[in-house]
């Protein structure tokens, strides 16, 4: 029987930052919109019946959305103009896209903030910032004012109902708040609005689940979260994401048993039957081929595709590896997709995911002054060695060596090994004016990445020498500075049996480890150390995870010996 750690989640933190505080006025129905809440939408504006067609027009505006609706399309408004509910929760909609939207001659007067708004026989005059209309010498109090914003000019779209024939309706919906404009009341002008303005980055957010995969946070509702565990990982066809997090970031309740687990949202409840790998949504089996589970280190991940039949949601993939779940459909809707695209790439990459194997004791094995050799030489078969025992280690590299032996380079980073910066010349910093030092550390690191991609996350002096200026330097650098706790001496005995023995007469947990890729003698002796250690209970993991492991947060410019 399979056992998840469903229901321990409880006790997870998720930090509840809020990213967009704009967005909840949008969530929270304008007092202009929410007059209106008896004409919904459907949430499927595809599934209403279409309009009517008359010889009706309509304008229409979305609040927080930069396109509006005339001629039965959508058409982008001004640059940056985007309806808005202001403070006093009444919706201020486009001066210039609404007045000649409904037929009106518009004029702005810039210096005097007034807006003038004539059919050719009468003329209303509006000023910035007082909530009143003229209209032929008599003065109409508005529930609010125009305003000015980001040098758009916008006027209360109350101010506009009624004139000239046109009458105001808005809307209120999951899909947000629309502001529709008709020339004909009794036209039935909403739901092709929503069609054509699909719902509003605002509403796609407050109901939504937006990821970005490599990154541990996530928008759920609005809000920033971030994970525990691992966020995602990319399967065959699908990316799969952890399913007790993901349903409890969207209020739902989970729980597991035997190989069932049931999922609650709202009113749905979705079955997952992890033997027979078959789920039921509100009792309707559900089917594709891209449904799929995974169990990982006790975590029920599930398909992107499962993730969103269980949740009733969409799934939109967009640029830069962002995922969104919408109750709306947000395809072919640039703008909204453009917003969430950027609000997700503000979730930033992850920090490195840790891989840490079980184990009584951890060490870190560290090797400097190499690589050595090219594919076939001695770093190399020391990864070859490394790899069947399972065992990370840590490479301070020095850049001259890698100019000529960056084969292995590639290794380091896909076998889970960490890069480390042993100075470009292996000359010693403490000797060194600032500039010497930048250059010896700052170049072996950008060299380092010129050849892997990634610069190195942890230096090592050369000698082990540092002073208050190298550790004030590397503050700059951005690396921490690692020193040993057992040294093999294996440059001077260069004998297997003597480093064999060094490590296993001085190892304790948390100790790290210093020997060379220099030697054959090192080569040996330290593979079969592992092979007596990992009897013992141990397990080899970089410098970087047995710092994390040891909760020891590694900080540019400080020195570590150890983390026993
Ligand atoms: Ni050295």
């Amino acid at each position: 029987m399979r056992k998840w750690k469903i229901g321990l989640l409880g006790a997870v933190a998720m930090s509840a930052v809020m990213l967009v505080p704009v967005f909840l006025s949008g969530a929270t129905p304008s007092k202009d919109a929410a007059g209106a809440v008896s004409n919904p939408i459907q949430s499927d504006p595809l599934a209403t019946s279409n309009p009517e067609r008359s010889n009706s027009d309509y304008i229409a505006f979305q609040v927080g959305n930069r396109y509006g609706v005339k001629d039965h399309a959508r058409y982008l408004l001004g640059s940056g103009v985007k309806p808005f509910v202001d403070s006093s929760g009444r919706a201020q909609v486009p001066l210039r896209e609404t007045g000649e939207g409904i037929g009106l001659e518009v004029t702005w007067d810039e210096v005097n903030q007034i807006a003038t708004l004539s059919d050719g026989k009468i003329t209303a005059t509006l000023t910035a910032g007082i909530p009143q209309m003229t209209v032929e010498e008599k003065i109409i109090d508005l529930p609010t004012a125009p305003v000015v914003q980001d040098g758009n000019t916008y006027i209360p779209a109350r101010a506009l109902d009624n004139i000239g024939g046109w009458t105001l309706e808005f809307l209120s919906s999951d899909k947000g708040n629309y502001i529709i404009f008709k020339a004909d009341e009794n036209y039935q002008a909403a739901s092709e609005a929503a069609q054509l303005l699909g719902a509003s980055t605002e509403q796609y957010l407050a109901n939504g689940l937006i990821f970005r995969s490599g990154s541990d946070k996530a928008l759920a509702r609005g809000e920033q979260i971030s994970f525990s565990g691992m966020t995602t990982f990319d399967g065959d066809n699908s990316i799969y994401f952890p399913l007790e997090e993901c349903v409890t970031a969207m209020d739902g309740t989970i729980s597991a048993s035997g190989g069932t687990v049931t999922v609650k949202l709202g009113e749905r409840e979705a079955l997952l039957d992890t033997e027979k790998n078959t789920a039921r949504v509100d009792r309707q089996p559900t089917s594709s081929e891209n449904f799929a589970f995974h169990e990982l280190e006790e975590t029920l991940f599930v398909s992107d595709d499962l993730l969103a039949a269980l949740l009733g949601m969409h799934k939109t993939t967009l640029g830069e590896g962002i995922i969104a779940f919408t109750v709306a459909v947000l395809d072919d809707f640039p703008d909204q997709e453009a917003e969430i695209t950027t609000l997700g790439e503000a979730l930033g990459n992850s920090k490195p995911q840790l891989d840490i194997p079980e184990a009584e004791h951890y060490v870190a094995l560290t090797f400097d002054d190499g690589p050595t050799g090219q594919s076939e030489g001695l770093t190399a078969r020391l990864l070859n060695g490394l790899s069947e025992r399972g065992a990370h280690a840590t490479f301070f590299m020095c850049g001259y060596r890698v100019k000529d032996f960056h084969a292995v380079l590639d290794r380091y980073l896909d076998e889970g090994h960490e890069m480390g910066n042993h100075t470009m010349d292996h000359k010693t910093l403490t000797k060194l004016s600032v500039s010497g030092i930048h250059e010896q550390v700052d170049g072996n690191s950008d060299l380092i990445e010129s050849y892997a991609g990634e610069k190195p996350t942890v230096m090592r002096p050369t000698g082990g020498a540092y002073n208050d200026t190298v550790k004030e330097e590397m503050v700059k650098s951005g690396l921490p500075i690692i020193l040993w706790s057992v040294d093999t001496l294996d440059w001077q005995s260069k004998d297997a049996k003597s480093v064999e023995n060094k490590i296993l007469n001085n190892v304790q947990d948390g100790d790290i480890i210093l020997m060379h890729d220099l030697y054959e003698s090192t080569y040996k002796g330290v593979l079969n150390a592992i092979d007596k250690l990992k009897e013992k209970g141990y397990a080899f993991v970089t410098v970087s995870e047995l710092a994390a492991i040891k909760g020891v947060e590694l900080k540019p410019g400080e020195v570590y010996t150890s983390f026993r």
